[in-house]
């Protein structure tokens, strides 16, 4: 079956062959994600395909802060003049290569997006922000609704009052 868990850093997943096509993902699953959610830098959500432990994918959320002058000007007209807005930050998202094109990075994206749509009820965030790493990545959270920064082309941002049409 598989779910979406919380990272367990007592070895239960084993991450060590992820492998999603972008190095840097695949070594941040391995070797570095367990020290950020130790140190509450991130927290890191990975899908298995139980009883197996193997990761087939997983994503990264963090508290954020974006600058109002890179939103668009009828979001930003919404907000007040503060220099900084808070956000929530979906870091990486990534699926082993040998589970893409099956749907698990779309239900991982809905499963952020509703965690921190939950979540910024409790911490206000107006936006949730994705840092995409090529052109490819760019157009499959275009695909989801997300907008492009002003001068910053691989940032893009998805207003949370936006979530709460389709998935509350
Ligand atoms: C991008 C990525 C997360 C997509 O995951 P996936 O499981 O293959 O995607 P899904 O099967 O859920 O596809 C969902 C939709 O997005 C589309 N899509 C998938 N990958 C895409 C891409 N690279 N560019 C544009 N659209 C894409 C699919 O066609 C599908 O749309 P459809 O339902 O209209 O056909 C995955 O390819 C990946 O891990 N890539 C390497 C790491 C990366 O670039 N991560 C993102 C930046 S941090």
């Amino acid at each position: 079956m598989v779910k979406i868990d919380p990272l367990d850093d007592s070895r239960k997943h084993n991450r060590s062959n992820f492998c999603c096509g972008q190095e840097s993902l695949d070594n941040y699953i391995r070797k570095q994600a367990s020290q950020d959610l130790k140190k509450r830098v991130s927290t890191v959500f990975v899908l298995v395909d139980a009883p197996e432990s193997n990761v087939l994918a997983y994503y990264t959320l963090s508290s954020y802060a974006i600058d109002i002058k890179g939103l668009d000007e009828a979001f930003a007209k919404q907000m007040p003049l503060y220099p900084l807005l808070p956000a929530t930050l979906l870091g990486r998202l990534a699926v082993d290569k040998s589970q893409q094109g099956k749907g698990f990075g779309e239900l991982l994206l809905l499963d952020a997006l509703k965690k921190s749509l939950d979540t910024s009820k409790q911490v206000a965030s107006v936006a949730v922000i994705v840092e995409a790493l090529d052109d490819k990545s760019v157009s499959f959270y275009v695909k989801y609704g997300f907008q492009r920064f002003e001068n910053e082309p691989m940032k893009l941002y998805l207003p949370m009052k936006s979530i709460k049409v389709g998935i509350e």
